[in-house]
C-alpha cells in the first residue's frame, strides 16, 4: 500500500503558488471544483489544480510530487467516460490545456509535433490546410485533446480503417515521477531498437508519467469521402450486411451500426431517413480519391442489394454529413427514453457483434430496463447503453446488474470490457476479472519503474 501525503499543507502551497504564479495554480473551492469531474460524472474534489505553461514547470512539479509522495492527476478537457480525469484519493490536478502549442507539421516527414493540451480536431484542420491527415476521430475529437486520446487510446469512427490512437504515435516526450525527462521515439515511421515505450504511455491514462510532447505521423489527406446509410428489416441481415460488405474487398473508414431502440430514440428528436420498418442499420463512409470513392461506393451497395436493405440513403459532396446526422444525435436521443444511463464499450470478435447485442437486449428485458446498442460494428466495438431513472427505487440497481452481467457477455464472447473508453473508476471491479492476477502484477511491476512511489493516477484500474 502506498502512503501518499495525506493533505496540502501550507509548505506545499507556497511551492505550487511560487511554481505556477497567478492564475496557474487554484486553491479557492469554486476554481478546484471545476476540475472535480469529469464525463463520467464521478467526482471527487482536488486539493489543488495546478496548470503548466513550461516543461520545466513539469519537471519541478514532478521532481516535488516524488519527494512528497503527492498524488498527481493529469487532466486536458476532460471527456474521459470512465473516471479516469477524476483525482480519487485527493492530491494535485495538472491541468495540461495551456501546453497546447502545435510546432510542427511536416509535409516531408509526415508528421506533427504537438504540446499536450492541442484539440484533436484543431490539430486536424491545421493538417488539413496541408493536404496531410491525422486519422483518429474519437466521437469527442472537437471536444477532446491529443493528450486525452492518447492517455486512453482513443478509437473511434474510422479505426476499422485507420487503427486507433497508439498507430498514429511515433515518439513522446515524458516527464517522471522525480524529474527524469524520457524521451522515446521520434519523427522516423519505422524503429525497432528496443522495446516500445512510446507505445506504452499510450492508454497508459497517465499512470507513468506526464506526457509534455507527441510526434505523431501523418498521411495524405483524401481528397473525397463518401457515406451510405443503410436500414434492414432485421438484426442478421444487417451483420450480414457489414460482411458482405468487407467479402466485397472494400475496407470502408467507417462501419457503424445503429439497433432499433437507438433508431426510435433519434426519432423522438430528429429525422431519421429511414423508413419506420428497419429493425437495424449501417453506416459506412469511404474515402480515398475522387474516382475511387465513385466506384467504392456504387460497390458497396451492391454488396448489401442482396441482403434487401429497407432503405438506403447514399450521402456526397455537402450533402454528406447530413447522412450522419443520426448517428452524431445518438447521445442526446437516448435520454429520450430514460433520464440516466450506464453507457457500456465492449468490444468483441466480429462475427460475435449480433449475438452480443441479442443477448444485451436480453440482459436489458431480464432486468426491466431499456438496452440500446450502437457502435463500431467493423472493430466490433459495441456502446450498450442501458437506460434507466434513478428516481424509480430499485432502477440504479438493476442498471448495475445489468451492467455486469454486460461485462460476462463480454468476456465470456472472448471481447473485452472496453474498447475505447478504458476502466477508471466505472469498470475497476471488473479489470481483475478479465485481466487475471498474473498480467496484472506484470504491469504494477513496469509501473513501478516509471512511477516507484505510485504517485501518477492513483486509485484506478489499469
Ligand atoms: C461514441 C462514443 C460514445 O462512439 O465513444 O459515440
Ligand atoms: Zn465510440
Amino acid at each position: 500500500m502506498n502512503q501518499y501525503a495525506p493533505s496540502l499543507t501550507e509548505a506545499h502551497r507556497r511551492f505550487l503558488t511560487d511554481l505556477f504564479p497567478g492564475e496557474g495554480c487554484l486553491l479557492s473551492a469554486e476554481g478546484r471544483a471545476a476540475f472535480s469531474a469529469d464525463s463520467s460524472r464521478c467526482r471527487a474534489m482536488p486539493w489543488a489544480v495546478v496548470r503548466p505553461e513550461r516543461r520545466e514547470q513539469v519537471v519541478e512539479l514532478l521532481r516535488w510530487a516524488e519527494a512528497e509522495h503527492m498524488p498527481l492527476y493529469p487532466r486536458a478537457r476532460g471527456t474521459c467516460q470512465v473516471g479516469n480525469a477524476v483525482p480519487a484519493l485527493g492530491g494535485v490536478v495538472v491541468s495540461l490545456l495551456r501546453l497546447d502549442r502545435i510546432l510542427d507539421v511536416d509535409p516531408d516527414d509526415f508528421v506533427a509535433v504537438v504540446e499536450p493540451g492541442v484539440v484533436t480536431a484543431d490539430l486536424q484542420a491545421v493538417c488539413a490546410k496541408k493536404k496531410l491527415f491525422y486519422p483518429p476521430d474519437p466521437a469527442s475529437v472537437k471536444m477532446s485533446t491529443v493528450i486525452g486520446n492518447a492517455s486512453t487510446c482513443a478509437g473511434g469512427l474510422r479505426a476499422v480503417k485507420y487503427g486507433v490512437t497508439r498507430d498514429w504515435v511515433l515518439g513522446l516526450e515524458a516527464v517522471l515521477p522525480g524529474g527524469r525527462v524520457l524521451r522515446a521515439g521520434g519523427r522516423m515511421h519505422k524503429d525497432v531498437v528496443g522495446l516500445d515505450l512510446t507505445r506504452l504511455f499510450i492508454g497508459a491514462c497517465g499512470k507513468l508519467g506526464l506526457i509534455t510532447e507527441m510526434t505523431v505521423k501523418l498521411i495524405p489527406l483524401p481528397e473525397a469521402s463518401a457515406s451510405v446509410l443503410a436500414g434492414f428489416a432485421d438484426l442478421s441481415s444487417c451483420m450480414e450486411g457489414a460482411r458482405a460488405v468487407f467479402r466485397a474487398g472494400l475496407l470502408p473508414a467507417a462501419c457503424e451500426f445503429m439497433d432499433a431502440n437507438v433508431l426510435e430514440a433519434v426519432r423522438r428528436i430528429d429525422d431519421v431517413p429511414l423508413p419506420e420498418a428497419t429493425r437495424a442499420a449501417l453506416l459506412f463512409k469511404v474515402d480515398g480519391t475522387a474516382e475511387g470513392v465513385r466506384a467504392e461506393t456504387e460497390r458497396l451497395c451492391a454488396a448489401l442489394r442482396p441482403l434487401s436493405p429497407v432503405g438506403v440513403t447514399v450521402g456526397t459532396g455537402a450533402e454528406e454529413e447530413a447522412v450522419w446526422t443520426v448517428r452524431r444525435r445518438i447521445s442526446p436521443a437516448t435520454f429520450q427514453i430514460k433520464p440516466n444511463k450506464v453507457a457500456e464499450d465492449i468490444a468483441v470478435p466480429r462475427s460475435r457483434v449480433g449475438e452480443a447485442v441479442e443477448r444485451a437486449h436480453l440482459i436489458g428485458e431480464e432486468h426491466g430496463l431499456p438496452v440500446l446498442c450502437y457502435g463500431h460494428l467493423g472493430d466490433g466495438n459495441l456502446h450498450v447503453s442501458i437506460m434507466h431513472d434513478v428516481s424509480v427505487p430499485g432502477e440504479a440497481e438493476a442498471a448495475e446488474r445489468a451492467k455486469n452481467a454486460v461485462f460476462r457477455l463480454a468476456i465470456e464472447l472472448g471481447g473485452t470490457i472496453s474498447g475505447e473508453h478504458g476502466t477508471g473508476l466505472t469498470k475497476a471491479a471488473f479489470v481483475p476479472e478479465q485481466l487475471g492476477a498474473a498480467s496484472i502484477a506484470l504491469m504494477d511491476a513496469i509501473k513501478a519503474n516509471f512511477d516507484p512511489s505510485g504517485i501518477m493516477n492513483p486509485g484506478k484500474a489499469w
